[in-house]
């Protein structure tokens, strides 16, 4: 028999396409192709859970089922109604809908997953007399409903959980970053893991524990072992317990990473997390303000994501990024240095030129990611360059 393959769609943030693209590209996938805050892709069975268990910049993995042209909700009651359900889901079986709508003839989404649910329940009751019921916190299958104007695409969401949900975060801050977020962020600024990374803001720790799993190539579902997936009918646990074992990590101990904040809270906190991801070891915390904080010698990489301002007063986060461009400019010579932040006005007292500018969205707000070169002499060699242009 021919291995089943899969049409997929790996869901992930805006501005981290490319990385996701690369990614599947990294671990097989065929037919890769970029969509917006997505991206589609082929595979079989084992290349399904290997995406769910090892993509550091998907938040889900969607297996598309059907596509249907649905004008109002008799015809999605009807299409629904139809399909042949007693392949993915048995009696004894629990199931969740999500439905997201873009659409004038479908405003409602509670009102759109009522009528799927019925619809798949009287198709099991005609057929049996009775119908798997809905669980909304645990099913066996969650069924993932896109209308966008008229079309309906159903989808099995392979993952149940967002993938964001990588299981070490115990603890988390008061502004916590999501880790695919974080985790596209590291990749972004491209730290081979050659010079230390460091984030003297590093609130619960989310960007050092994303930095160390990518460099250890510890997979990000590696706590976590909970997916959707594995509550199909066709679930493989040989399948699923070779992929786990075929992608350890690189043991690698000589990996420096650097986290601090100001808050002790905030670094025990961090710590937690950096200890259910068990790789506490491999950072060095400490808790000051960043003035005080020493960066260890070599060609560095510091990536850190600031307050926005949504409990300080304009005019003291403008002092606040003063005061980290001062920083940088006085103590980080020969590294590179990353700042994520929404606040724009804020980023302009900086008082470096960014080297680069990125836009990325952190929940619906939109963020600038700078990049500062702060090498020896490397602003020197810059206005050379621009003269002999
Ligand atoms: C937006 S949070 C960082 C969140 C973090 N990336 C995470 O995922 O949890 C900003 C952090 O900057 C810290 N901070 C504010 N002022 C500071 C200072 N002067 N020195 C060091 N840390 C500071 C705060 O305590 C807070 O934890």
């Amino acid at each position: 028999m021919p291995e089943k393959t899969y049409i997929m769609v790996a869901k992930t943030f805006y501005g981290l396409e490319d990385l996701l693209v690369s990614e599947l590209k990294g671990i097989g996938a065929g037919n890769v192709q970029k969509l917006n805050r997505a991206v589609r892709f082929s595979g079989d069975k084992k290349l399904l859970y290997k995406a769910n268990y090892t993509l550091r910049t998907a938040l889900k993995i969607l297996v598309p089922l059907e596509t249907y042209e649905v004008r109002d909700e008799k015809e999605l009651y009807a299409c629904i109604r139809g399909l042949r359900w007693e392949d993915y889901l048995s009696l004894k079986d629990t199931f969740a809908i999500e439905a997201v709508l873009r659409s004038d003839a479908f405003t409602h989404s509670r009102y759109v997953e009522q009528k799927i649910k019925d619809a798949i329940a009287d198709h099991f009751r005609d057929r049996y007399g009775e119908r798997p019921s809905v669980d909304l916190n645990d099913p066996a299958l969650r069924i993932h409903a896109n209308i966008v104007n008229n079309t309906l695409r159903l989808s099995f969401d392979s993952s149940g959980d967002a993938l964001f949900k990588r299981g070490y975060r115990i603890g988390q801050g008061a502004a916590p970053l999501n880790e695919v977020l974080a985790a596209g962020l590291i990749q972004l600024t491209g730290w081979d893991a050659a010079g230390p990374f460091v984030d003297f803001m590093c609130g619960s720790g989310t960007l050092p524990v994303e930095a160390l799993l990518l460099a250890l190539k510890i997979p990000p579902g590696a706590i976590r072992h909970d997916y959707g997936f594995r509550k199909w009918r066709d679930y493989d646990h040989k399948l699923y317990e070779q992929v786990v074992s075929e992608c350890g990590g690189n043991g690698r101990s000589d990996i420096q990473v650097y986290a601090s904040d100001i808050s002790s809270v905030a670094v025990h906190t961090a710590r937690k997390n950096a200890r259910h991801a068990k790789i506490e070891k491999h950072i060095n915390f400490s808790v000051c303000h960043f003035n005080d904080f020493s960066p260890p010698s070599g060609r560095g990489m510091v990536v850190i994501n600031p307050p926005y301002g949504e409990r300080m007063k304009q005019d003291n986060l403008n002092a606040l990024y003063t005061g980290i461009g001062n920083k940088l400019k006085k103590d980080f010579t020969g590294y590179e240095a990353w700042i994520f932040s929404a606040n724009r006005e804020a980023l302009k007292h900086v008082g470096l030129h960014p080297a680069r500018r990125l836009t990325l969205y952190n929940g619906p707000m939109e963020c600038k990611f700078q990049q500062y070169l702060l090498y020896e002499g490397s602003r020197k060699e810059r206005k050379k360059e621009r003269i002999h242009d």
